[in-house]
């Protein structure tokens, strides 16, 4: 019968050991106006304070909705489900700067009630924020934003269900 050999840790490229947490959320930021809403797909996205209730995001220098963001200064995550795969695939691999999402996806945008912004209707959970601080770190930005409300497809009572409901991640 063979030994087995023991495992030994070895240093590994550093993108490569941020690769191997558990699991990294995907969600759908919307940021802008009537005119020029858009969505975008990201996964540097963490609550950041429970007093008051804050989300950080992380958005790219390059991307439109980063100029969006520092124009606005409001946005909504958006929690999809896995049956919106091809949509998030979608609004992670195009610019607003070229396309409108909301039309090629064919998602459904719904005014925001606190902020100047929409939710994705197709989604069961919807969190409006306002920025309150951003943070230049490396190659994003991180824009720290306080939670004004949360609109939520049923509730736990009701039958609502995390895991099945509003949990997607696929990094
Ligand atoms: C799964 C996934 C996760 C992503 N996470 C981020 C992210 O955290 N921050 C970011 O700026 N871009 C992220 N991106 C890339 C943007 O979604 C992509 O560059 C998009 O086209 C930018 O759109 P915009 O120019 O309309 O803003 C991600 C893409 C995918 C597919």
């Amino acid at each position: 019968m063979k030994a087995e050999t023991p495992l030994v840790k070895q240093e590994v490229p550093i993108l490569q050991g941020i690769y191997q947490f558990p699991k990294f959320p995907v969600v759908l930021v919307t940021v802008g106006g009537e005119r020029d809403r858009n969505i975008i797909t990201i996964h540097f996205v963490h609550p950041v304070s429970f007093k008051p209730p804050m989300l950080g995001v992380g958005i790219g220098r390059g991307q439109y909705s980063h100029e969006l963001m520092t124009k606005y200064g409001e946005f909504v995550v958006n929690i999809p489900k896995a049956d919106l795969r091809p949509a998030i695939d979608y609004c992670g691999t195009h610019s607003g700067r070229k396309v409108n999402k909301f039309k090629e996806t064919g998602l459904t945008p719904v005014r925001a009630s606190q902020v100047n912004s929409y939710l994705i209707d197709e989604c069961p959970v919807n969190t409006e924020c306002r920025v309150v601080q951003t943070a230049e770190l490396g190659t994003h930005t991180w824009f720290f934003g306080e939670i004004l409300t949360v609109h939520l497809l049923g509730t736990p009572l009701e039958g609502y269900d995390r895991e099945e409901n509003a949990t997607f991640a696929y990094l």
